[in-house]
């Protein structure tokens, strides 16, 4: 008896440690076998249909401005249409009690009034937080987040995300974005992850594992959508929906990997670039959408358009002749899901086309199989409908406390002349700029709504940078002076005389929000109007510390030098404020480390592996700060950099080790980066490639192992004749300053 006992309580702790996971099932693979055989041709196609709340929306309460929807319309489109899918907010951030009204309004009709039951998916960009319900914690932007080099936070970033959007009623959201930040001008730059294929994949996974296996309840596991499939990250001429051109080599070497990574961690939705590779517009490209993502990766989820871009191939592209043929060609391409997202149009043409014998209908039976799949796994079979316990820690103090450290982490101290910082709390200072007094600025783009710029949308209790440094020096010893908006002078006279009674000037700098195409600018460069009065303030003589919130890297290189300290924030979300001055007055020590390499020019972008070439003759590669890049208010010393073998052969794996000391007087983390050099290749290899991060902290005086395990395969790269291989050769371990080297047999 007593063994029994201890038997079924070990089971029972066993049960519990294990982190339920969304994913495919034999199980469910048959039951969605019987389900297609039951459906009807149009039945089928309403789940390829994906629309937009707008188009259910009544009108706006005139009190509460909540929305109101038009049932009669909804019902149409679930009844009459069959459709699979919903998505958006219908025009701003909704409430939670809202959003659970709208999705068991939806569910309602699906799973209690439609022939076969099936319940529809509603999915939702929930980019940095669950950016579109009220009171949600809005964490930093991927790009910011990027910079603490935290897998485990980034992975409790991921799961508070997918728990408040799951507490919403919502099941599907649409990212990560996987696409490399290698090209700053980009008005998406701040949705990755960075410029280092390894940063982006491991970040990548983080954020799906959150998602998919979620470890606070298994009742908040959400479908993640990797996007946008693939190379939309880098347009030629630095607009957003513009080609981009990426040889095939480059597209496995460099655009590919991170997908790769997330289908191997069971993600199931994706969504394709809205733009073109090559002069192909990737949702007409059947080699990139199925003989790459479905046959060669083996991904088993589905494949959703973005935004009206199936028409785009008639309308914009002029790639089919009529809107039916565009329909035609991205469904025989791979696309499973339309996103239309405002009418029947895909519907009636997809339906007719099959009749027509012009789509076959095994392509509709494989994209509504991987549809169902997802559905299956999201659970939305067992239950469609808002789980109200999830209520309970939605916008808690918890996921607060989440969120101020990885602000705090992510961070970047990117110049301290003289130690100026941090700052004593006994000071008299100044804070000025177009970003010291706003929340809006520090969230960016998709915060409550699209453009994120509504600031009386944004919680009243939450703190700008002006108000976190007032609460942590007294507001009688803070000058505020606005000094210049982003586009004209305000009291920027007024501000520089103030100065002569502070001791030091905090300049927030930057950029408004944004994103997407309107967020596309013309030059890279701190606009005149904010470099004019960096410049005039720098010239009172007194300590100019500049602080900026920014989406994506702007050149502020004709300022930096007359600068004291500079602490690049990024978008660091809504504990950005508090974060900030921990960082200004020391509470927190920074440890951040650049995502990408910031540039000095709006001519010159270069990237930290660039080719031997970029370095040759009178080519030098140049930045204004380099990849990896950030300080912190200890010092760290590395020593003893070991590799187990020196020689390793192409199927084993390889040990570094490096210890890593804290020789300064207060704790602090350090992020070890660990890069390889291949020193001969039969292509041209970059000078380095980031292979591993580990962050750890230490206390003064306390040293720790960090260690690595690589295997020859991560060494591999694409050839000349496109596959990828592994050569024989030697190569270079690079930590810090720390030199080793091996040798693959
Ligand atoms: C964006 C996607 C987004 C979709 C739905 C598109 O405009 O490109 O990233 O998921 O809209 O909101």
């Amino acid at each position: 008896m007593k063994l029994f006992k201890a038997t079924f309580l070990f089971i029972l702790i066993l049960l519990s440690t294990i982190v339920a996971q969304l994913k495919v099932t034999e199980k469910n693979e048959s039951k969605i076998e019987e389900l297609i055989s039951k459906m009807t041709l149009e039945e089928k196609v309403g789940q390829m249909t994906q629309l937009t709340l707008g188009t259910f929306i009544e009108k706006r309460d005139s009190e509460s401005d909540e929305l109101i929807l038009n049932l009669k319309k909804l019902r149409e489109a679930i009844l009459d249409y069959h459709i699979g899918s919903i998505l958006n907010t219908g025009g701003a951030a909704n409430s939670i009690t809202k959003w659970h009204e709208i999705i068991s309004t939806i569910s309602d009709i699906s799973v209690k009034e439609t022939r076969l039951r099936i319940p529809v998916l509603y999915g939702i960009d929930a980019i940095h937080g669950t950016n579109y319900t009220i009171g949600a914690t809005l964490f930093p932007h991927s790009i910011t987040l990027a910079a603490s080099r935290n897998r485990e936070l980034a992975r409790k970033v991921a799961e508070i995300t997918a728990y408040e959007t799951k507490a919403s009623g919502i099941p599907w959201n649409f990212n990560p974005v996987l696409g490399l930040g290698r090209q700053p001008l980009w008005s998406r730059f701040f949705e990755t992850y960075g410029e280092s294929v390894y940063l982006v994949s491991e970040m990548g996974r983080e954020h799906i594992l959150g998602h998919q296996e979620n470890s606070i309840s298994s009742d908040a596991n959400v479908l993640a959508c990797m996007k946008h499939y693939m190379g939309y990250s880098i347009p030629l001429n630095g607009q957003d929906r513009t080609p981009a051109w990426i040889p095939e080599r480059q597209l496995r070497e460099m655009f590919l990997p991170p997908f790769t990574k997330a289908v191997d961690s069971g993600v199931l939705t994706v969504m394709i670039n809205s733009a073109e590779i090559n002069g192909i517009p990737v949702h007409s490209d059947y080699h990139i959408l199925t003989e790459i993502l479905k046959e060669e990766l083996g991904f088993k989820g589905f494949v959703v358009s973005d935004w009206e871009d199936i028409k785009r191939l008639y309308d914009r592209d002029k790639v089919a002749e009529t809107p039916e043929e565009a329909v035609r060609m991205a469904v025989m391409a791979g696309v499973d899901m339309s996103m239309v997202p405002h009418d029947f149009t895909f519907y009636n043409h997809l339906v007719k086309l099959v009749k027509e014998g012009k789509v076959p209908m095994a392509r509709i039976d494989d994209a509504v199989t991987r549809i169902l799949r997802a559905k299956y796994a999201a659970g939305l079979f067992d239950n469609a409908y808002p789980i109200k316990s999830l209520v309970e820690k939605f916008g808690s103090k918890d996921f607060a406390k989440v969120n101020l450290q990885s602000a705090e982490e992510s961070i970047i101290l990117l110049k301290n002349k003289n130690k100026i910082l941090p700052i004593s709390k006994n000071k008299k200072v100044m804070v000025t700029g177009p970003t010291a007094n706003k929340l809006s600025v520090l969230n960016g783009g998709w915060s409550f709504t699209w453009q994120g710029n509504n600031e009386s949308l944004y919680p009243k209790e939450k703190l700008t940078i002006l108000e976190a440094v007032e609460e942590k020096v007294g507001t009688e010893n803070v000058k505020y002076i606005e000094g210049i908006t982003f586009e004209e002078n305000i009291n920027r006279d007024k501000a520089l005389a103030e100065s002569e009674n502070v001791d030091v000037i905090f300049l927030c700098l930057g950029e408004p929000t944004y994103c997407e195409t309107p967020g596309n600018i013309d030059n890279l460069e701190l606009p005149e109007i904010q470099l004019n009065y960096a410049k005039k303030l720098a010239a009172t003589g007194k300590p100019v510390i500049l602080i900026l919130a920014e989406g994506r890297p702007r050149v502020f290189h004709k300022i930096s030098e007359e600068m004291e300290g500079i602490i690049l924030a990024m978008l660091p979300g809504l504990e950005g404020g508090p974060a900030i001055a921990n960082i200004i007055f020391g509470d927190t020590n920074p440890s951040g480390k650049l995502p990408f390499t910031y540039p000095n020019s709006v001519n010159k972008f270069t990237t930290y592996d660039y080719k031997p070439i970029e370095k040759f003759d009178v080519n030098s590669p140049s930045w204004e700060y380099p990849f990896g890049y950030g300080l912190g208010y200890t010092t760290f010393e590395y020593s003893n950099l070991e590799l187990s073998n020196k020689e390793l052969r192409k199927n084993d794996k390889l040990t570094i080790k490096v210890t890593i000391k804290n020789t300064g007087s207060i704790i602090g983390k350090e992020s070890a980066e660990l890069y390889i050099s291949d020193k001969i290749g039969s292509v041209s290899r970059p000078v380095k490639e980031l292979k591993g991060f580990e962050k750890v902290q230490l206390k003064p005086g306390e040293s720790k192992v960090v260690t690595f395990k690589i295997s020859a395969n991560d060494l591999s790269f694409i050839g000349r004749d496109n596959r990828r291989i592994i050569e024989s050769g030697n190569f270079e371990v690079t930590i810090s300053k720390l030199h080793n080297s091996f040798k693959i047999l």
